[in-house]
């Protein structure tokens, strides 16, 4: 454990109170000449006793801007104490989850899974056009058919080429022989810089991508790329359940990674995490932010610093054994229905050591989808319906469910 530790509750509220108070002090201080940005004092009380035993409301009503990427060193002196939060909550999730070496990354709490997708797209597309003299024709983003949208937005906005790999039906992995054919007509149309999104955890289905799957398709077909990695649904999940992996720094082939402390952290809306290898963000930083001291480097732009207070606040509650415990305790929820699905035969998908379960449509009555409010693939034309194993879903729920397909079951 570098980086993360588990702190008390008075210790949280200590620390998180001593960054406000490092943080300009609009009332205090003759600050003039930036905005005043904490909370309007008519509508948000600033007073009401209970804020003294609120750190994370009391963020909020202070509103810090964390606009910036702090881990690149110079930034807005007058946030510094929450900036400090930002960067070891980062170093947290790099570090003591992701098994990046000390300090050799760079990152900002970001509004979420999106964004921080974006952010790496956008940083690898303005590398191969400063660096390799690429135009955007020649720039290709490629993930699985089962990843999240957010990768069709940022090729949208990026104005480079998306294409999406398909996937083996059953097992949910990249089918070779697609990857081999969609690279092909890929060169053949001109394109050799190659963005590749694996996934850390789909959306839909929990599954989970192996970047070496694509790296030799790659090489053979001499591309340039980089691999940036999308745990927003897994990052907080996937390295916990014991399973070793190669999704995160410590293979040496991926360079970014998305996390999203908004799912499986419970943060507020607002608090995803994009993590990069040194030496990069400088490919989307600003020099027109001249007024922003260390200028921008951010997607964003001005964002609340309260978002990374909750993260370290949550993590920090937790530390990295009872983080562990949680997830595991989740993950052998997800596998008890899981088993109780094979023993009936219900056909449905799970990675192993994930807390999603996808069952294919038609193996349970539609009334137990609907009551249990499990989600589809498609509203239109529904082929899988999950399940996600939160701390909501209940060792009762999990009864009642598989009590409702006991009745039920029609296979
Ligand atoms: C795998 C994955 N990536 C990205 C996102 C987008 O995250 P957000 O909704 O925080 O922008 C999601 C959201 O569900 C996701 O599951």
């Amino acid at each position: 454990m570098k980086n993360w530790k588990k702190r008390s509750k008075a210790e949280i509220k200590e620390m998180v109170f001593s960054a406000l108070d490092e943080n300009v002090n609009f009332i205090e201080s003759n600050v003039i000449g930036i905005p005043g940005s904490r909370l309007d004092p008519k509508v948000f009380y600033q007073d009401a006793p209970f804020l003294a035993e609120a750190p994370f409301l009391s963020a909020l009503i202070r509103n810090p801007n964390h606009i910036g990427c702090h881990s690149l060193g110079d930034s807005e002196p007058f946030f510094a104490g929450t900036q400090k939060i930002e960067l070891e909550t980062l170093r947290m999730c790099a570090e003591d989850i992701l098994r990046a070496e000390p300090n050799s990354t760079d990152g900002y709490v970001a509004s979420g899974g999106t964004e921080a997708n974006i952010q790496a797209a956008w940083i690898y597309r303005n590398y191969f056009m400063q660096e390799k003299g690429a135009d955007t024709k020649e720039i290709a983003l490629i993930c699985s058919a089962d990843n999240h949208y957010s990768a069709a937005k940022a090729a949208n906005l990026l104005n480079i080429d998306f294409v999406r790999i398909a996937v083996d039906d059953n097992t949910r992995k990249v089918q070779s022989s697609d990857l081999k054919k969609k690279i092909t007509q890929l060169k053949a149309g001109g394109v050799k810089h190659i963005i590749v999104f694996a996934n850390m955890m789909t959306t839909m289905f929990g599954s989970v991508d192996h970047p070496d799957d694509y790296v030799p398709v790659l090489k053979e077909a001499g591309m340039s790329y980089f691999i940036h990695v999308d745990g927003a649904y897994g990052g907080f999940v996937y390295p916990f359940n014991g399973i070793e992996h190669g999704l995160d720094f410590s293979h040496p082939g991926i360079n970014s990674i998305t996390l999203d402390a908004h799912k499986m952290v419970q943060a507020p809306y607002g608090t995803g995490v994009f993590l990069i290898r040194k030496g990069y963000m400088h490919y989307v930083r600003s020099d027109e932010a001249s007024y922003v001291k260390g200028l921008d480097a951010t997607l964003i732009g001005s964002r609340s610093g309260a978002n990374a207070v909750a993260i370290w606040m949550i993590l920090s509650t937790y530390g990295k054994s009872g983080w562990t415990e949680k997830i595991q305790t989740l993950i052998a929820r997800a596998k008890r229905i899981a088993d109780v699905l094979t023993e009936k035969g219900i056909a449905f998908y799970r990675e192993k050591g994930s807390n999603i379960v996808a069952i294919r449509s038609g193996q349970i009555p539609i009334e137990v989808i609907e009551g249990f409010h499990l989600v589809p693939d498609d509203h239109h034309n529904p082929r899988w319906n999950k399940i996600v194993v939160m701390e909501h879903v209940t060792d009762e729920k999990v009864d009642a469910f598989l009590t409702a397909i006991n009745r039920q079951h029609y296979n």
